[in-house]
C-alpha cells in the first residue's frame, strides 16, 4: 500500500469515536517498534518527522525506513512533518514524498499565521498533500523552541472559524493545556486539560480534525526504570491517560506521542546494560530498546486511541 494522506484517516476516526497516534521517528528500531506495534492491532498510524529528526537520520533514509515499513505491513501510513517553521521546509518534505506536513505558524502573529499557513496550504493541496495548522501556544520545550509556560497560551475558540476558513488547512492543532517533554505539569499541581476549550472550538468546527500536541502520558514505569539506573529523571509527569482517552473521543483525531517513545526507548537501553555492562554489540541492546517501543505503542492504540482494528474498516 503506497502512504496515505491523514484526510480519509480523520473522517473515519471522527466517525469513529478514535484517534490516531502520530508517533516521531528518527531511526529504525523506533520505526519498526511502532509499525510491528501497529500492524499486530491493524490500527492506521502517522509517523512524523521534525526538523531535528530529518537533520539527524536525513530525509532519503527516513523516507527510505517508512517505505520499507509499508511494504513490511501493508497498514495505512501517513508520513507526516512534525513543526514545520517556515514554506521551504514544508515544501522540500512536500517535494520529497511526504504525505502530510504541519506548517506551524503559532508564534507569528494571528494574520502573518494565516498568511504562511495559506501559502503551505495552496503548495500542498496542489501535490496531492494534507496541512496541519496551529493556533495557540504550548509550553515546552522543541528542538529550536523553549517557550515557558507564562509564555504559553490558550487557543482561543473565536479565531478557529476565520483560520481554517481563510487558510483552508485540514486540522488545526490547538492548545488547552497539553505540553512538550517529560515534565508537563509541577510536582503537586492537579494536571488540567481546558475542555470547555475543545468544546467551543468543536462546536465552531463541526466535523472538522483537532490535533493534540505534547500528548506523552510519561509513563511512571519506563520513568522508575531510568532513575533506578542512574538517570535523573524526577518531577517527570505526563497527561493523565483517561484525559487523552477522553478527548479522542470527542474532536481530537491525532495525538502527538514523542516523549514517551524516548523514555521507553532509553528505559530499554539502561535496563540492558545495567543487566550486562559488559555487551558492546548495538543489535542486543537496541532489541530490548525495540520492543518497548511496541509494547508501548501497542498499549496506546488499545487503551488511548481507541483505534484497534480501524485500519480494517
Ligand atoms: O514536538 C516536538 C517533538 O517532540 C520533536 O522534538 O524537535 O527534539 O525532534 P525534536
Ligand atoms: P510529547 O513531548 O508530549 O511527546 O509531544 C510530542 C509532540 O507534540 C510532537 O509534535
Ligand atoms: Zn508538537
Amino acid at each position: 500500500m503506497p502512504l496515505v494522506t491523514t484526510k480519509e484517516m480523520f473522517q473515519k476516526a471522527y466517525a469513529g469515536g478514535y484517534a490516531i497516534g502520530a508517533f516521531n521517528v528518527n531511526n529504525m528500531e523506533i520505526i519498526q517498534g511502532i509499525t510491528e506495534a501497529a500492524k499486530e492491532e491493524n490500527a492506521p498510524i502517522i509517523l512524523q518527522v521534525s526538523a531535528g529528526a530529518r537533520k539527524y537520520a536525513k530525509h532519503a533514509y527516513l523516507v527510505k525506513l517508512v517505505e520499507a515499513a509499508l511494504l513490511d505491513t501493508d497498514l495505512p501510513i501517513a508520513l507526516h512533518l512534525d513543526h514545520g517553521d517556515d514554506f521551504e521546509i514544508c515544501k522540500s518534505c512536500i517535494d520529497g514524498g511526504f504525505s502530510s506536513v504541519m506548517i506551524d505558524g503559532s508564534k507569528h502573529s494571528f494574520k502573518d499565521n494565516i498568511e504562511l499557513t495559506k501559502k503551505v496550504v495552496e503548495y500542498a493541496h496542489a501535490h496531492g498533500c494534507a496541512v496541519e495548522g496551529e493556533l495557540g501556544k504550548l509550553a515546552g520545550v522543541e528542538d529550536d523552541v523553549n517557550i515557558s509556560a507564562a509564555d504559553a497560551s490558550y487557543t482561543r475558540p473565536e479565531e478557529v472559524e476565520e483560520f481554517v476558513s481563510k487558510t483552508g488547512v485540514d486540522s488545526l492543532a490547538i492548545a488547552i493545556g497539553t505540553s512538550h517533554g517529560a515534565f508537563k505539569f509541577k510536582p503537586g499541581q492537579k494536571p488540567l486539560l481546558r475542555f470547555d476549550i475543545l468544546e467551543e472550538v468543536a462546536k465552531r468546527l463541526p466535523n472538522f480534525p483537532i490535533v493534540l500536541h505534547g500528548a506523552s502520558s510519561v509513563s511512571q514505569e519506563y520513568v522508575e526504570i531510568i532513575k533506578k539506573y542512574g538517570g535523573k529523571m524526577d518531577d517527570a509527569i505526563g497527561i493523565p491517560e483517561d484525559m487523552l482517552r477522553k478527548a479522542a473521543g470527542l474532536a481530537v483525531c491525532k495525538i502527538n506521542i514523542d516523549s514517551d517513545l524516548r523514555l521507553a526507548f532509553t528505559a530499554g537501553v539502561r535496563e540492558y546494560f545495567a543487566n550486562n555492562p559488559s555487551h558492546f554489540d548495538p543489535r542486543q541492546y537496541l532489541t530490548p530498546a525495540r520492543n518497548n517501543i511496541k509494547a508501548l505503542v501497542k498499549h496506546k492504540i488499545v487503551n488511548v486511541l481507541g483505534c484497534s482494528g480501524a485500519a480494517l474498516k
